[in-house]
Order: C-alpha cells, then structure tokens, then sequence
C-alpha cells in the first residue's frame, strides 16, 4: 500500500459520518446521491460492509414514488445554501427535490464482483429498491424518449454549457435575497456564478409550488432538457441491474425492455452538426449545440462511434490532462469553472470503464495514467485544470479518493515508468 493509498482510505474514513459519507467537509455538508456511491466502490477496496452500508443508507431515503434524491440531509448545516427548509420536501430524513445520475446499480454490480458470496444477501435487499428508482426514471424522466432532467444539478454536471440553452428561459429575477455558502468555501472563480445560482433557486421554489408533483414538474417548469450524461449512465446501469436480477434468480424483462426503448432513443440526442451527442432544450426542441463531457459517456453505454472518436480525441489532445468538462476550442472554455471545462477524475474513471469494456487498453490507460498525475502533483481535489493540473474545488475529496482507489492508483509504478 502506497501513501497515497492510506491517504484516500484516510479521507474516506474522515467524512464517514457514520452509515453515510459527505463528498468534503464545509462546501458538501450531506450526503449526495451519486458521491455517496463512489463512496461505496472506494471502501470496497478495504472495507466490503462499510461500502454495502453506504449504498443501503442511500437507498432508504427513496421517496415512495421511487425517485432516490440528490441530497439527504440527515442533520442541519449552517454551512450549506440551500438547505432543507429551501427544499421545503416533508422527507424524513429531509432532502432534496430531484434526483441525480443513477449510477448506484453500476457500483453495487462492481462491489458484488469483489466478493459475490458477501454480496449476495445486500443484493437481495438493494435489488427491488433499485427497480423502483429505474422505474421512476423511465416513467418520469424518459417520457421523451432520452433521460430528462428537470434541474441543471439534477444531471451531477450542475453548470456545463450543455444547460445554457435551458438556463436562458428560466427567470431568476424574482427569488428575493438569498446567502451563498459555497463562495465561503472556495474560490468564487471556481464556481458557478450569480446569475446561475438566481435560476438554480427559481427552479427549486418552482418544485416547492407544486408541492414536488414531478409530473407538473416535468409538463409546466422552467427547465425540461435530455441529457446525454444520464441517458448513458442509465442505460449502463439498466444493463447492470439486469445481470444483478439474473443472479439473482430474477425476472428481468420489464429492466430490458427500459434498456431497450432508451438506446432507441439515442438517434434523438444525435446531433449531425455537431458529430457528436448532444444535450436538447425541450422546450424548445433545439440541441444545445455544445461538446460536453455528458457525450463521451456514450462509452460506458457501448454507444461510441467513429464520429464521436473524432470529437473526443480532438478535445483530449487539446488539453494536457483527462478529458475536459467542455471544449477547449469553443468560446465558453473557462478551464478552472466548476463543469465549463475542468477535468473530473471521476467522470474520467466511467469514461474508462467503457473505454476498457471495448477493449480500447491505450486509451484507457491514457486516461488513468493523466488521472493519477493530476492526484499525485495536487491531492485529492474536486477537479482540475486540465491544461496545467491546478487544483480546484474542494479538497479532501471523497470521490476523487474513491477514484484514485478503485481505478487511478492501478499500476502506479508502470504509470511512473511511462511518463
Ligand atoms: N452540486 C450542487 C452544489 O454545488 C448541488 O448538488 O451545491
């Protein structure tokens, strides 16, 4: 075991808040939905029970409907903005009132492939409680065909250009005043700025006004756009739950038949001008007309192509580091904001798993190697900058630990030897 190992494994036990891990002390307070799954695969490095605990302490804050929220407060901090009384939901435990990528099922399959034997008796109980939430994505989310989000962070990629389109019909100009918390944290050129988080709080006192009916939601609210990110990440994780289902003896058809009507409806999210996958404002039926890094997902869902190849290795090879949040080529690069063109290793690590599921062993290394000199020349951090390697966001960051030990900290001494 490395120092870096022990430092991972150190940052996940210091934001174990006993059953749930916060993804960095101050700036994430709470338990968030897809960093507390990452949680999970970093402690099923070292600690199988701790790692089925986080995704079993995540899955008992589903909503009756079936929705698994973004964020479950399970004790009140000051520090974060906006917090439960904002949400306003009537949970118990308090959370918020979206949901965000599913990547639950993708994880609890990698745990289990540890040790299936340990494994079987957390399946047993994780698997119904995951139908339910990929039924209420299918049912509430995909009605057009591709996964649809409702709010910017419910994609997990809160700020990324693939949103401006949407963001440009909310109207923020009536939600009153309100504190930040996050600019207290970290630096404010780093995160998204005013005007965003104006809109971002229109939509959350929206969903309050309907009382969290998600179907007004989905035909009335400000905000309605198809996300490539989730659209593959869901169809990987459909296709994860089936294999979980079939090991367990179960009926899987209903879970193929989502699997299927989703990659049906990839041809929606294909957009010609751009060769490339592509966010859609459903509101207005236009494509946001922008490279994301929700597109090169495509590869965790078998759903690359030679187009996309093109796209990708053109933004990869523009940058120093891990592929970029946004493209570096276009005018609304901004390389340390949040998700407007940083590198996240954890969206590199899925970018991976389908990159290594193909076969594509040089890219993948490519990609774990550019990772892990990231973490190595800065720590743990949220993200980087992926021409230079500067640090960004917050520090002591669970999933990025996760990250480096599940995936990035492999083969260390070769990664070494190649550089
Ligand atoms: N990521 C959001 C935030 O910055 C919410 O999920 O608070």
């Amino acid at each position: 075991m490395t120092l870096f190992d022990s430092e991972a494994r150190a940052i996940l036990r210091e934001n174990d808040r006993g059953g749930y891990t916060i993804p960095t002390d101050g700036l994430y307070p709470y338990q968030w939905n897809w960093d507390s799954a990452f949680a999970a695969w970093g402690y099923s490095t070292f600690d199988l029970p701790r790692a089925w605990q986080e995704l079993e302490t995540l899955m008992a804050a589903q909503w009756k409907d079936g929705m698994v929220p973004h964020i479950i407060f399970h004790q009140s901090d000051p520090g974060y903005f906006p917090g439960p009384d904002v949400w306003a939901t009537g949970q118990t435990p308090p959370t918020s009132g979206i949901s965000q990528p599913p990547v639950a099922a993708i994880i609890a399959r990698l745990i289990w492939e540890v040790d299936k034997e340990a494994g079987h008796e957390h399946l047993k109980h994780l698997f119904p409680r995951l139908v339910r939430w990929h039924r209420w994505w299918h049912e509430c989310r995909c009605t057009a065909g591709p996964a649809t989000i409702t709010h910017p962070w419910e994609s997990g990629r809160d700020n990324c250009p693939d949103w401006d389109s949407g963001m440009a019909g909310v109207d923020g100009s009536g939600v009153g005043e309100y504190e930040r918390r996050d600019t207290g944290h970290v630096d404010a050129s780093m995160r998204p700025g005013k005007e965003d988080y104006d809109r971002y709080i229109a939509m959350v006192q929206f969903g309050v006004k309907t009382g969290w009916d998600q179907a007004r939601i989905v035909a009335e609210g400000p905000f309605l756009m198809a996300d490539p990110g989730i659209t593959f990440i869901l169809l990987r994780a459909h296709q994860d739950l089936a294999v979980i289902g079939r090991a367990l003896g179960e009926d899987v058809s209903e879970i193929e038949g989502w699997s299927l009507a989703l990659r049906n409806a990839l041809p929606l999210i294909w957009n010609p001008d751009l060769q490339a996958y592509d966010a859609k404002n459903l509101r207005t039926g236009e494509f946001a007309g922008v490279l994301g890094s929700g597109a090169f997902l495509a590869y965790l869902a078998e759903a690359g192509n030679p187009e996309l190849d093109k796209q990708l290795m053109r933004v990869w090879d523009a940058v120093t580091y891990g592929i970029p949040s946004a493209d570096p080529e276009a005018e609304i690069f901004d390389p340390r904001r949040y998700w407007r063109g940083p590198a996240w290793p954890v969206i590199n690590a899925l970018i991976a798993i389908g990159l290594r599921d193909a076969g594509r062993f040089d890219l993948e290394w490519r990609l774990r190697s550019e990772t892990a000199s990231l973490i190595k020349q800065h720590g743990f951090y949220e993200y980087f900058d992926p021409r230079d390697a500067t640090p960004c966001g917050g520090s002591n960051f669970t999933w990025t630990a996760a990250i480096w030990l599940t995936w990035a900290g492999d083969d260390r001494e070769a990664a070494e030897a190649a550089a």
